[in-house]
């Protein structure tokens, strides 16, 4: 199965592979960055498929916590030490993590080298692999440095994905519902039929969330539009991943919580009834993901969605889901509504 991804720049093009990995050939240097968990579990089933002229593993530190600008020195110097050049060619190997550092890693190195996307998690198979956002983290929030640089090709095996821990492949499920509940209606209701752990089952839903991805990054490459819609449950996520330092929720099962909390607000603007808003519950708690979050100060969370990246000249924006299947974007929601909802979150649980 092949997608292809066209961005604006008909030189940026490439094509994401489904369960197509065969044979991979280069003739110049290649470094594989990946953690020591994907290595342990999958480094000798890519190996057998992988030729080049000279090979490198970089292996760095597991978890988000890791996403930071040490990883990426630490990525870089091993580079340089390797002596790859511009003709070299770096491969993710691993979850969002390793792809969004990857990428970025890439982006940088000499002012930018060939990228190849192999992610291993469900959410990075439907998600963060394609459209080619890469970045990091710092102490301010998530992925606030980074770079729009698009991979040369991703392939997703969906046999790697077999490893994957229930938790990690729920979260996997929180960005698919995302991607269903704002552009597919069709697709929403599948889900609710059809248990994403049947193998086929699996393979379809990420083929479709590739294609909604491709169709959106094609339009907006740079998320100056519909892009952002990908964003649906983020600005309440990031905020919840910060207060928790990344600890407690995988960005996935944040983005769960964090959907449920916009959908709060997209009842009070008659943007969804009762009835879709517990259907889209009803999924996600259907693969064990978390749909409720005590938050502790509203002001404070109020005031942390102020430092999103996303919030223009103090304007917040919020993606909202418009009945199922459909979106609306709003910068005009007033500071009572919006505290007035994250009361609201908080006294229904
Ligand atoms: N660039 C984008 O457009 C985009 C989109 C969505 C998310 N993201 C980013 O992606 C990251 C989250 O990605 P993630 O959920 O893949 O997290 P992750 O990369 O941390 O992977 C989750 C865990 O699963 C392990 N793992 C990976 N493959 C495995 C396998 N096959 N079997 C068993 N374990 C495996 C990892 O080592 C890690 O411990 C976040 O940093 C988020 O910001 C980026
Ligand atoms: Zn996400």
């Amino acid at each position: 199965m092949k997608i292809d991804i066209d961005i604006d720049e008909k030189k940026k093009n490439y094509t994401v592979f489904i369960n197509e990995l065969r044979s991979l050939n280069f003739d110049s240097k290649v470094a594989i960055i990946t953690n020591p968990k994907v290595s342990g579990l999958h480094l000798e089933t890519l190996l057998e498929k992988l030729e080049s002229k000279e090979l490198y593993i970089v292996t760095v530190p597991d978890g988000e916590e890791h996403k930071n600008l040490q990883t990426i020195n630490f990525i870089l110097d091993r580079l340089y030490e390797h002596q790859l050049d511009r003709r070299s060619t770096l491969i993710a190997f691993g979850g969002g993590v390793v792809g969004d550092m990857t990428g970025f890693a890439a982006s940088i190195f000499l002012r930018g080298i060939d990228f190849i996307q192999i992610p291993t998690t469900l959410l990075s198979q439907v998600d963060a692999s394609v459209g080619g956002k890469t970045g990091v983290n710092n102490r301010f929030g998530k992925n606030l440095i980074g770079a729009f640089y698009q991979p040369k090709a991703v392939y997703c095996e969906t046999e790697f994905l077999k490893t994957l821990q229930d938790r990690e492949f729920s979260a996997g499920v929180a960005e698919i519902v995302k991607m269903a509940v704002t552009f597919d209606r069709e697709f929403f209701e599948w889900l609710e039929k059809n248990s994403l752990k049947d193998e086929a089952n699996l393979q379809k839903a990420i083929k479709k969330c590739i294609e909604i991805k491709a169709k959106v990054v094609s339009l907006d490459e740079k998320e100056s539009g519909i892009r952002a819609v990908l964003n649906y449950g983020h600005t309440f996520a990031h905020v919840i991943e910060n207060e928790t330092n990344y600890k407690r929720y995988l960005h996935g099962e944040a983005v769960a919580i964090g959907m449920v909390m916009a959908n709060t607000l997209a009842i009070s603007l008659g943007l969804l009834d009762e009835n879709e808003v517990k259907r889209i519950k009803e999924l996600l708690e259907s693969y064990s993901l978390p749909t409720s979050y005590k938050i502790d100060n509203i002001t404070n969370f109020y005031e942390a969605f102020l430092h999103d990246k996303k919030s223009i000249n103090k304007k917040l924006k919020f993606i909202l889901p418009k009945h199922l299947g459909g979106y609306e974007i709003r910068d005009d929601i007033k500071k009572e509504l919006i505290l007035d909802t994250l009361s609201k979150v908080n006294s229904e649980q």
